[in-house]
C-alpha cells in the first residue's frame, strides 16, 4: 500500500484520514501541484514550490510551505520510486464549519501528499490528438486550484472524441490546454499565449521559453489565434506529464508530419532533466 504524506505525518494511505468537513471537499477549495521526478530525483523542485507559494499566497491560505520541501524525495524513498514517478502535492484551506466566509486564521491548511509510478503514453512521443473547447473555466487560471471541473469536462470530452487533449479557446485565442501550455510555430517563430489570468504559468512553458531565448530559437509571448491554426507549420504542448509533445492534429485538421523546431526543443528538454536529475 502507499505511504501518503497528511500533515506532517508519512502514513500506509488507508490510515490517512481527514475530515469532510475540509475545505477542500465542501469548496474546492485548495491548490496543488504536480511534480515529475526522474531516476528518483524530484525535477524543477523549486520552481514548483515557487508556484505553490504564489498560489497560496493569491489564495490567502496561509500554508507554512518551507518544511514541506522535503516532503517529495521522502515520498520517493518511502514508496521505492527509483524510476519515473509523479508527486501530487495539495494544499487546502483546511477543516471548518460550512460558511461562505473564509474560517478563523488559525484554520490549520490541510496538506496531502502522494507520489507514484509514472509511464508516459507512447503516443504522445507520437503526436497530440486535439479538440478546440471553449474556455468556460473562471479568470484566475493564473492560480493552481483543486477545483478543475471544466479542465475535466473538456479532457473527459477529448478522451470521448478519441483525442488526448483539449485546447481551450476564450475570446478566440488558444489560451492553453486541460492539463498543459499550447505553442504553435509560424515560419520558423515560436508563438504562445502571454501571461496573464488566463493561463497557468507553466514550469515547462517557462523552460521552454529559456531554452529558446538561450538557443537562438526564435520565439514570441503572443495570442495565438483559433482562426490561424491552419497556418501553424508545427504545434507542441509543454507540461510536467507531456514534458514536450507535438501536436498531430487540431479538430481533426492534420499539422505538418515533420516538426524540426518541436523536435529540437524536445532534444534539449532532455538535456535539461539529464543535467538536473542524473
Ligand atoms: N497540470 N496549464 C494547466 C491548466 C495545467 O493544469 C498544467 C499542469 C499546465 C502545465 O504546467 P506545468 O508545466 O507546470 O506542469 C498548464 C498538471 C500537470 C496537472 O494538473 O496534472
Amino acid at each position: 500500500m502507499a505511504t501518503i504524506y497528511l500533515n506532517g505525518q508519512y502514513l500506509p494511505e488507508s490510515a490517512a484520514l481527514i475530515s469532510p468537513l475540509d475545505r477542500g471537499f465542501t469548496y474546492g477549495d485548495g491548490v496543488y501541484e504536480v511534480i515529475r521526478a526522474f531516476n528518483g530525483k524530484p525535477f524543477l523542485l523549486g520552481e514548483h514550490f515557487g508556484r505553490l507559494a504564489d498560489s497560496c499566497a493569491k489564495m490567502r491560505i496561509g500554508a507554512y510551505l518551507s518544511p514541506l520541501e522535503e516532503v517529495p524525495a521522502r515520498l520517493l524513498k518511502e514508496n521505492g520510486l527509483t524510476g519515473d514517478a509523479l508527486i501530487y502535492l495539495q494544499v487546502t484551506r483546511g477543516t471548518a464549519p460550512r460558511s461562505h466566509v473564509f474560517p478563523p486564521p488559525e484554520t490549520h491548511p490541510t496538506v496531502f501528499g502522494l507520489a507514484w509510478a509514472f509511464t508516459p503514453n507512447p503516443a504522445w512521443k507520437e503526436g497530440m490528438v486535439t479538440i478546440l473547447e471553449p474556455d468556460i473555466r473562471w479568470s484566475r487560471c493564473d492560480i493552481k486550484v483543486t477545483s478543475l471541473i471544466p479542465n475535466s469536462f473538456s479532457a473527459q470530452r477529448a478522451k470521448e472524441l478519441g483525442a488526448h487533449e483539449g485546447l481551450f479557446v476564450r475570446d478566440g485565442v488558444v489560451q492553453e490546454a486541460t492539463l498543459s501550455n499550447f505553442f504553435a510555430v509560424f515560419g520558423g517563430e515560436v508563438h504562445t499565449a502571454p501571461l496573464s489570468n488566463y493561463i497557468l504559468p507553466g514550469i515547462t512553458r517557462a523552460v521552454v521559453l529559456d531554452l529558446c531565448r538561450e538557443h537562438g530559437i526564435p520565439c514570441r509571448e503572443t495570442p495565438v489565434f483559433a482562426t490561424e491554426l491552419d497556418k501553424a507549420d508545427e504545434a507542441f504542448l509543454t507540461s510536467t506529464v507531456y514534458d514536450v509533445a507535438p501536436i498531430k492534429a487540431v479538430e481533426g485538421r492534420p499539422l505538418p508530419k515533420d516538426h524540426p523546431i518541436t523536435d529540437r526543443i524536445i532534444e534539449l528538454f532532455r538535456e535539461v532533466i539529464q543535467r538536473e536529475c542524473r
